[in-house]
């Protein structure tokens, strides 16, 4: 099967191609478009003789400093409608596909399930690896079973989505497998019934706000997209990765220490046992929200994002996100955890 030839780049400037806008120097660099093309990646001295990175959209992933490796930038392309039949349709996704110009085809072609995921910057291969979600939706929830390439064994696997051990941004491939694999293409089963999700509490208000009575996809989409406008900053304005650390959990016992001293604490509830808090809160209440430190800081409007104000190395926001987990830590005895994707 005719593939195109891999073209290999050395001292690759990955600036562009990361979300925060750090600049960092690849060894080496190819973008991949084809399966096909794997093959002769493989047998490349590059990937022979290199640590090998893939990336994505580049949208949560923060370079601590230039980097002695071979990239692989994932642009594996295509949209396949596979089984129509019954309430559901299943679609064979490229993994190098922009997840949101799949949200929006899906939005426009009567697929639903995905609307609450307008938005999230990326690509459709890296979403389930920390399964993606917002606005009460989780890309678990519309899996059906993921497609890579193992790299220790040579072979394309598809593992079911019961078995890719699905948490709160949490999977197996940030786990087990981390960093054995090259996710190739991601099948969704979605509805053709619109059966929308509002129940989060701010697309709830915002709806009811708008007094809108006849929802539609395109409707919810375009409602999703307005909120996450008015809190997150955009990577072409302001350099950031999204949500810096995980929203913690606790258990009922330091719940109630923190509501003794903070009464007005929100909180959900994973189970009977356990109870997940706002980052972003936590962070407000150590001071540290619209913080600047040099050329990074917490946005204004949601502390959980940190934000490059231009030319910050990725030494400086690690830096700066010890100081925060510090400070919670010693104010809330809540250790929080990167959910930004560190490479060093
Ligand atoms: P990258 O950043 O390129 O990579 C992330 C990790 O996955 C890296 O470790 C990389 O090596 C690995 N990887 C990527 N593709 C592959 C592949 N094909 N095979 C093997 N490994 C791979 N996330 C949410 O969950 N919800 C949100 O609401 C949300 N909002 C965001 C808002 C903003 C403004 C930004 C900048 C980010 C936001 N994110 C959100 C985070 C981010 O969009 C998601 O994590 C997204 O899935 C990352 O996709 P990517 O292609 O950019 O991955
Ligand atoms: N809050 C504050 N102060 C602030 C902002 C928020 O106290 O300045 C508190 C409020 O109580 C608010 C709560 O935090 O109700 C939650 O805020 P928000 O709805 O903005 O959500 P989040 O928990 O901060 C999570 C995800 C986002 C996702 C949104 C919407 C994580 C780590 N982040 O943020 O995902 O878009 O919910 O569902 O779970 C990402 O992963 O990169 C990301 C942006």
């Amino acid at each position: 099967m005719y593939s195109e030839p891999l073209e290999i780049i050395d001292n690759k400037d990955l600036t562009s191609l990361n979300t925060f806008g750090i600049k960092s120097i690849a060894k080496h660099y190819c973008e991949l478009k084809s399966v096909n093309q794997l093959k002769e990646l493989f047998s490349t001295p590059e990937y022979k003789s290199n640590r090998c990175i893939i990336l994505g959209g580049g949208s949560n992933v923060l370079f601590s400093d230039s980097l002695d490796a071979f990239v692989i930038r994932n642009m594996i392309d295509g949209i396949l409608v596979e089984n129509e039949e019954g309430k559901h349709t299943i679609l064979k996704v490229g993994s190098g596909v922009v997840w949101d110009d799949f949200v929006k085809y899906a939005c426009e072609n009567g697929y639903y399930g995905i609307e609450n995921l307008s938005g999230i910057p990326g690509s459709v291969g890296a979403s389930p690896i920390q399964n993606i979600g917002a606005y009460g939706v989780e890309v678990k929830d519309v899996i059906d079973e993921v497609e890579y390439y193992d790299l220790n064994s040579g072979n394309l696997v598809v593992l079911k989505s019961t078995d890719c051990n699905f948490g709160y941004r949490d999977s197996i491939f940030k786990k087990e497998l981390k960093g054995s694999f090259i996710i190739t293409s991601v099948s969704f089963k979605l509805s053709k019934v619109f059966n929308p999700n509002i129940e989060y509490p701010s697309l709830k208000s915002e709806i009811a706000k708008r007094g809108i009575s006849d929802l539609n996809a395109k409707i919810l989409r375009e409602i999703i997209i307005g909120i996450r406008d008015s809190k997150l900053p955009s990577p072409d304005v302001l350099g950031n990765a999204g949500s810096f650390f995980k929203n913690p959990f606790i258990d009922n016992e330091l719940l109630k220490k923190l509501q003794g001293s903070n009464s007005n604490v929100k909180y959900y509830r994973n189970n009977q046992c356990q109870v997940k808090i706002p980052a972003a809160w936590l962070i407000e209440h150590t001071g540290l929200k619209g913080v600047r430190d040099g050329n990074v800081g917490t946005h204004a409007s949601q502390p959980l994002v940190l934000v490059n104000y231009g030319g910050a190395t990725g030494e400086e926001i690690i830096k700066f996100a010890n100081r925060i987990q510090e400070e919670v830590k010693k104010q809330f005895g809540i250790s929080i955890e990167p959910e930004v994707n560190i490479i060093k």
